[in-house]
Formats: C-alpha cells, structure tokens, sequence
C-alpha cells in the first residue's frame, strides 16, 4: 500500500507539558514542517532539517506567516443548544426552564437533530475545533443523529444521550432503568466506532434521581474507558438545591463520588463553588474540570479559581458551554478566561491558555497520544492560524515582541475569522473564505 505523504510549512507551535509547571512545555519552529501521513503526524520540526528528507515528489502546502497549531479541543458543549445561544435569562436555573428544556424537546425530531448537528459541526470546525464532549439531549436519537454526522466527517468527537428522571418537564424526562438501558445501547453502537467516543451523561444531580446516579456510576464501573460528563458547582441557587435534595452527602460532588463517577476520563463542567476537599478529590481520582468562563460570566454563575484549582493539581481545560456560553471559537473562551483569572487575582499567560485549549484537554481525557499535540503517531487534527485575519490582529502582531505577545494578541482578538484552515486526521474540512 502506498502511503498518502502530506507535508504543511509555517510557524509551528505544539506543547509537550503544563506551561505552567515546566520550562520545557512547548515546541515552536518559527519556520516549521507538519509531516502527515495517512492521516497522522509523522514528524514535526524544523522545516530546514525536515524538508530534506521528504521524497522528491511530495507536495508542501505553503503557510509561511500562519501558525500550525493542534485542533483546539472544547471540553463541555451542548449541540442541542445551537440555536439558543444568547438567550438572556436572570441566572442558570430559570434559564433552563425558559430557554433550555423547549429548545431540547424538538430533538425527539430526528430531522430537526440532524440538521442541527450539521450546523453545530460546520461552527464547530470554523472556530479550530477538532474535538469536543458534546452533550446530546435525553432522546437517544439524537446521539445517533450526532454520531452519524462526525462520522460522516471522520471527526474524533465525544458525546452522550443526556440522562434525567426528575425535576425536568415530561416531555424530557427518562427513568432509571430507561436511561441506563439506553445509555448502554447507545455504548455498544457507538463507543470507539471509527473515531467516536462515548460519555455516560447524567445532566446533572438536581435532574438524576439516586437510583439514576447509581445506575450511571455502574455503567461508568463496567465500561471504565467511556467518559463521563456532568455539571457539578456551577451557581449559588444551585449548590443550594444540591444540598437540600442530598443532605447527606459532604459537598455537591460527594453526591457523585458516592456513586463512583469521579475517576479518569470523568470531565466535571464548571467547578466553581468547590471547597479544598472537593479540589483534593478531583486530583485524587484523575476527575478533571471544564471551565467554562463566556459561560460563567453570561449566567452571573460565579468566576473559576485557577490558583486553588492548581495548588491541588487538577487537571484542567477550557469549554465554551454553548449555550450557556456566548461563543464556539476557543480564542474568545481564552480572551474571557484570562479575565476570569485575572478578577481571581491569578495570571493566565497566553501560552498557558494554548496549552488548555489542546494537550491539556488530551490529557483531561486521557488522549494524549491520540489528539492534542503532534507527537509521531498522533491524529493529525491541525489548524492554521491567521495572525493577520483582520486588520486590528494585523496591526498588533506586526508589533509583536515575543511568541507569548502573539499568542496573547491572538487569543484577545481572535475568533472564527483567525482560523484560515481547519484539517482532521490529514483531510482539510474547513477553508476559510476570503472576500
Ligand atoms: N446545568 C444543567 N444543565 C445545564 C446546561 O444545559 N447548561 C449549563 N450551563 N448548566 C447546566
Ligand atoms: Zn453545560
């Protein structure tokens, strides 16, 4: 069999460790070469020392002046949510009653889920993003809607039929058994089918009665490499609900812990009003957080402490949360994290934030090897960056100093308009149209 040879030149830039706990955390080649073949990264580094051993005949894709970056990897997002994002609303709970749970009804259509799944992929790739954990809703046809549509495109993406059986209107609600039963068709179908991974998705407690939670932490026991996603610590009203359905429990993610849901490959969205021995927990058990800030700051929920996060070693990532978020482009979920951090008294250096938004979300998801950097053998998920996408980033980068003063200009400033191109495993699918 020949081997399909694809060589990609520019500035490349991939991370190998936490900026944050290494000075030897990332690659760049200010004049780099991408080598992909059959769809993953053969080699990454120095265009001058590279370039030398391709055959004669392989073709370069020019980028000179454009980065070549990992896909950026959204670690908390709800497709269904597509066409709500923006929905004003005073705080979470009453959101979701006004905008959320109508909005998700019409995806027992299984037309309706298709066509969105489509849009949400199309916004998805336009923003650079190669991987997501994607919650679907409570019909089971609309896993298989998402699922089809990713597959379609070759795309590595995660997702689950989200699971609840209380405390929701009729219409969305499953029960216990249901929703484990489903949960685990939907495993067999689709969990490491091509590129597709699965998430036992409990909405979050308020929603799971504790014969659901229990259901779902057996599930995530006898499937220990599916992913499991939910909500936990996202806003006052909220905590306190949690504590008044579960008094018995020590904290809000005590309720999952009971139910064995915090292990690897368990992403936590939010996390915002844990306690030390929360933090402690998460470290222990390999859980790791989605902060979610365009999110966070829309509903009022409350800002994300990266010291305290870090202090502990949690593993982190960075989530737009659409709906609740107001963006699908990471680069604006950077630009309102770094204020986040900021209003918290800490520091994000743009560098730190790039690593969020690739390695370390592979490494939140135990993928890393598989996505997130360009170590050989990985997926060659890649993006090219356009510093000069609009003539704001035009201007500022021109008068860039340092690699971090770009990385910052671009995650400020930058959204889908920044990503000239977007490729997974080796196949271009988004091109950025020029006027
Ligand atoms: N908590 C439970 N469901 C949701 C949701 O859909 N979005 C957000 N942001 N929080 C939630
Ligand atoms: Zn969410």
């Amino acid at each position: 069999m020949t081997t399909n040879l694809q060589a990609y030149r520019g500035s490349l830039l991939h991370f190998l460790a936490d900026p944050a706990f290494s000075d030897k955390s990332h690659d760049w080649h200010e004049d780099g070469l991408l080598i992909v073949a059959d769809g993953k990264v053969q080699a990454a580094g120095d265009y001058a020392t590279l370039h030398t051993t391709l055959p004669a005949n392989t073709v370069v894709h020019d980028y000179s002046g454009k980065l070549l970056i990992p896909g950026f990897i959204d670690t908390h997002v709800h497709y269904p949510q597509s066409d709500m994002i923006a929905s004003p609303a005073e705080g979470l709970l009453p959101w979701l009653e006004t905008y959320t749970f109508p909005t998700e009804r019409q995806f027992e259509d299984t037309v309706h889920a298709a066509n969105v799944a489509e849009f949400f992929l199309d916004e998805l790739l336009r923003c650079g993003t190669t991987t997501a954990m994607v919650y679907c809703t409570v019909h089971p046809q609309s896993v298989d809607a998402f699922f089809t549509a990713s597959e379609q495109r070759g795309l590595r993406m995660v997702a689950g039929k989200v699971m609840m059986d209380r405390n929701c209107p009729d219409f969305l609600r499953d029960t216990a058994e249901s929703g484990a039963r489903d949960t685990e068709t939907l495993i067999q179908r689709w969990h490491k089918r091509g590129r597709a991974l699965y998430a036992i998705t409990p909405r979050f407690a308020p929603t799971s009665t504790e014969r659901q939670l229990q259901l779902a932490g057996e599930l995530a026991t006898a499937y220990p490499d599916t992913f499991i996603q939910t909500h936990v610590s996202e806003n006052e009203a909220e905590c306190a609900w949690v504590r008044e359905l579960f008094p018995n429990s020590r904290s809000y993610i005590d309720v999952y812990d009971s139910y064995g849901m915090m292990r690897p490959r368990a992403m936590y969205g939010h996390c915002i009003w844990l306690n030390e021995r929360d933090r402690q927990r998460m470290a222990e058990t390999q859980s790791a957080a989605a902060i979610c800030p365009t999110s966070n700051l829309f509903l009022g929920s409350g800002l994300f402490d990266f010291e305290r996060a870090d202090d502990a070693g949690v593993l982190l990532s960075l989530a737009t949360d659409v709906g609740g978020g107001t963006s699908f482009s990471m680069l604006q979920t950077m630009n309102e994290a770094y204020k986040v951090a900021r209003l918290k008294g800490s520091y994000l250096p743009a560098l730190r934030m790039f690593y969020l938004a690739t390695l370390g979300a592979a490494r939140s998801m135990q993928l890393e090897g598989t996505i997130g950097n360009f170590t050989a053998g990985a997926e060659a998920d890649f993006i090219v960056v356009d510093p000069q996408a609009t003539p704001l980033l035009q201007r500022r980068t021109a008068r860039r100093e340092s690699l971090e003063e770009l990385l910052f200009a671009l995650a400020l400033l930058g959204d889908d308009r920044a990503i000239a191109a977007t490729y997974s495993a080796g196949r271009q699918v988004h091109v950025r149209e020029t006027t």
